[in-house]
């Protein structure tokens, strides 16, 4: 038991907690999730929906774990007849309105409602079918956010989220009892650059994306962690994908970056990674002729060549949306010659989120520019271009939009082939970040893992493997070796001094902050 710990019972089991912490937080440690519907651990406490009613022995009633604090001694039972017998109440209230519309409901298979209903709620209703629903039209609420009131369990997260996250309070409780719904301001839209959020905090299906409206079942949805490649914050999130397609982006908790919020640009920013132009075949140039499609193996034996054969300057340009593993191979793979790498990065506004410290869509558009430029990668786009004219060897990482005029031979590995690059030499087609696994590092130097969320076109290879491929086909020491990213990522943290002690089984589930932390910038 911690020193200070507050030493209690939930459930029969015996759980520690510091003093303060919330009966239902505490209980989620013996394992124990209380019915809840109005608390959520980003917002402030409210107690309204009384859901989260538990037994506490010795208290004259039954309390909501959601306000009150653990204390020395306390045994609590979630499970007794009286506190179930509470909640079934709880739930016949809220259902006596609700449209009962789960079969045309977004929210259906992932709905609070109809999880503890099904858990814990009445079989069957006592009221009359005769008795007259209270009905109120779907509501426009801003460039996303739909409002179907009929499904509205008044628990007010929406309204506190605007409130005190946003610090934009345009959503109140209008009306009274049974005529209650969710207002906004007449002259207001719900268009903060964070407002999607309340979608995601809605335990219903009241609040919908309309992005996402009708697009799947939640139970169709397969479900990867990722990080979000819209700016540097690098905020943890979920891609759902169906069939294969990325359908839906939502936040993933890191208290240490993110929270539980995400912005909108970045939730609505993957349908690029669906796009159908791909390059789907390795392409190589013989004398005289258009690009065309071979295997690998002829692929990678022509750009060793090239490579091989290269003396003097090579310029890479490379997309700050690679991963670090991939900047750091590209780099091993010039080693020897006179290099220089530059990134292009969009900037934008900065759109903070007031009630979150450090958290921000940030002016800086891409997810890695803080790993290229630890890994030497300049930021002098337009110099690099210009030095890329008279270079011997061109390399470029993803760069759908460059037009690259160079006298050496131009060796492009890409998702799309864009116009300007229509001269290369070779075109190797790689994975995007739905495609394959890597590391981002933030601006505030956490390195963070991705996952692979769909399989990548045709004979597309995640960059890592193709570079790790070149590296062995010029005979150098330890390409072989490396079989992953994770290879990629323990040489990389072996050999350059600001991730050395890291390794890529250690970063975990929330990331690892880089020694010694960096400074942020953008
Ligand atoms: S719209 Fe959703 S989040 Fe807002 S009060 Fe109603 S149920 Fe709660
Ligand atoms: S703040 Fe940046 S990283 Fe976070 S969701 Fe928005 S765009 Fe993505
Ligand atoms: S979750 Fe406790 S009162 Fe709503």
């Amino acid at each position: 038991m911690a020193d200070g710990a507050v030493n209690l019972t939930i459930d029969g089991m015996p759980v520690s907690a510091p003093p303060g912490t919330l009966l239902i937080e505490a209980a989620k440690q013996a394992g124990v999730l209380v019915p809840h519907y109005c608390y959520h651990p980003g917002l402030p406490v409210a107690g309204l929906c009384r859901m989260c009613l538990v037994e506490v022995e010795k208290a004259p009633k039954l309390q909501i774990a959601c306000a009150t604090q653990v204390a020395e001694g306390m045994v609590v039972h979630t499970q007794s007849a009286q506190a179930k017998s509470a909640r079934m109440g709880v739930l016949e209230l809220l259902l006596i309105n609700h449209p009962l519309d789960c079969p045309i409901c977004d929210q259906a298979g992932e709905c609070e409602l109809q999880d503890f209903t099904f858990q814990e709620g009445r079989p069957a209703t006592r009221y009359s079918p005769d008795y007259a629903k209270r009905f109120n039209p779907v509501e426009d609420f801003g460039p996303d956010v739909l409002y179907v009131p009929n499904r509205c369990i008044l628990c007010t997260r929406c309204v506190r989220f605007m409130e005190d996250v946003t610090k934009e309070p345009v959503l109140n409780v209008s009306e009274r009892g049974d005529r209650a719904f969710i207002g906004i301001h007449p002259e207001a839209r719900l268009d903060h650059p964070w407002a999607g959020n309340v979608v995601d905090l809605c335990p219903v299906g009241s609040l919908l994306s309309k992005d996402f409206l009708h697009k799947a079942r939640a139970w169709e949805l397969d479900k990867t962690a990722s990080v979000c490649t819209g700016c540097s914050q690098g905020c943890n999130v979920t891609l759902d994908t169906r069939d294969n397609v990325v359908v839906r982006v939502r936040p993933r908790p890191n208290l240490l970056v993110n929270r539980y919020f995400i912005c909108d640009h970045g939730r609505m920013n993957y349908r690029w990674m669906n796009r159908g132009d791909r390059i789907e075949a390795p392409l190589v140039k013989r004398a005289g002729a258009e690009l065309q499609a071979v295997d690998w193996d002829e692929a990678l034996e022509r750009t060793a060549g090239l490579l091989r054969g290269a003396g003097g300057r090579a310029v890479t340009l490379a997309s700050p949306r690679m991963s670090t593993e991939a900047l750091f191979l590209m780099r091993e793979l010039c080693a020897g010659l006179d290099w220089t790498g530059a990134v292009q990065i969009v900037m934008g506004e900065e759109a903070p989120l007031a009630g979150v410290p450090n958290l921000a869509l940030r002016p800086e558009r891409a997810p890695n520019g803080t790993a290229a430029e630890l890994l030497g990668y300049g930021r002098d786009y337009a110099a690099a271009l210009q030095a890329a004219e008279s270079a011997a060897v061109v390399l470029v990482l993803d760069e759908p939009e460059v037009t690259i005029r160079t006298a050496g031979a131009l060796i492009y590995l890409g998702t799309v082939l864009p116009e300007g690059a229509r001269d290369a030499a070779v075109v190797l087609p790689i994975a995007n970040v739905a495609e394959e696994e890597g590391t981002f590092v933030n601006r505030d130097g956490r390195v963070q893992r991705y996952f692979q969320a769909k399989p990548a076109p045709g004979m597309a290879r995640p960059a890592w493997w193709v570079l790790a491929e070149l590296l062995t086909a010029l005979g150098r020491e330890g390409g072989e070796s490396l079989t992953g990213p994770g290879a990629a990522f323990d040489r990389l943290a072996r050999s350059v001094g600001p991730f050395a002690g890291l390794s890529y089984a250690s970063l975990g589930a929330a990331g690892q902050a880089i020694t010694p932390a960096i400074g942020a910038t953008a």
